[in-house]
């Protein structure tokens, strides 16, 4: 039996814990202003275990990223471009640059916002970020697509709750990704500052559906900084990967931290603040999750894992 055919319980098994990191897109980490991995790497390694690398096929790998490779350190593969329920968008092209960044990363596993990434054809000028409809039907399609990118790669899909401002459907948005990951027997990569966004967007308790939620299947968690802002009588939060984390978002990890016993990675969106900005954040976070996160967690059970299946 391959591995894809296996239950996610016991595929489980296989998967590494990363421990604490940050993220990248192609050139963040070489803009002005942004995050000195170098200087994080030397200064606070418990905060630069993992990269997750945003892939836009079509850009391929930055030096910054092949760097981190070439020493070694752990990567996930976090997609910017596939429309995961529409099966047109698994092209024979694309599929082939997916399987060459892999070689080149070697990644974890491959995670990525469900929803869609591009309207059209995909195209420079078409790229951007719609959330998922939250319907059952809608919550089959990103399932299928799930499953045919793992099987098509042969690692861990991971799909990630995304950000936005209008959802529509008749699902809240932790009921939709339970039908998702059940269906696609799968786990999840929880974006806490996403999620603070649509509770407040729909007015809810920042907590809401979580004590119904399978956070069990919660493998990789994001934790990112927001501003509060003001439009006329509009008044929401942007998600602007600031290096200050809003309560909200705090809110939703003290509430969830306990349950999450099989999470192997957390990354802090930070990566276009300088390290002076993120110092404090990246220290709160890390203290966190060695205090928070249950003893008897994957979190805590870590060996050479990673190093032996590379
Ligand atoms: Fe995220």
């Amino acid at each position: 039996m391959s591995q894809v055919q296996l239950s996610f319980d016991d595929r489980l098994k296989q998967l590494p814990t990363l421990g604490m990191g940050i993220s990248t897109e192609f050139g963040a980490l070489s803009a002005p202003n942004s995050l000195d991995v170098q200087r994080l790497k030397r200064e606070l390694p418990l905060c630069a275990e993992v990269l997750e690398v945003g892939v836009e096929v079509a850009k391929g790998i930055d030096s910054d990223t092949l760097q981190w490779v070439a020493e070694s350190c752990p990567t996930t593969y976090h997609f910017l471009d596939i429309n995961l329920a529409e099966p047109s968008d698994f092209d024979q092209l694309w599929l082939e640059g997916v399987r060459e960044i892999i070689s080149q990363i070697n990644p974890a596993w491959l995670c990525g916002d469900a929803g869609l990434w591009h309207h059209g054809p995909r195209a420079e000028e078409h790229m951007l970020l719609l959330p998922p409809i939250l319907s059952r039907d809608s919550a089959y399609a990103f399932a299928d697509g799930i499953i045919q990118l793992r099987e098509e790669t042969g690692l861990e899909v991971f799909p990630e709750n995304p950000p936005g401002h209008v959802f529509v459907g008749p699902l809240h948005l932790l009921d939709f990704f339970a039908i998702v990951l059940d269906r696609a027997d799968t786990g999840m990569l929880l974006d806490a500052a996403h999620l603070t966004i649509y509770q407040d967007f729909k007015g809810l308790p920042v907590t809401t559906g979580l004590s119904s939620f399978p956070l069990d299947r919660v493998i990789e968690l994001h934790m990112a900084g927001g501003s509060v802002k003001r439009s006329g009588e509009l008044t929401f939060i942007e998600d602007d990967h600031s290096p200050v984390i809003l309560p909200g978002t705090w809110e939703i990890y003290e509430t969830i931290a306990s349950s999450l016993v099989e999470l192997r990675a957390v990354i802090f969106e930070c990566e276009r603040n300088r390290f002076e900005d993120c110092e404090a954040t990246l220290r709160s976070l890390r203290h966190q999750l060695d205090h928070k996160l249950p003893q008897n967690s994957s979190w805590f059970r870590r060996s050479n894992e990673f190093t032996s299946i590379r």
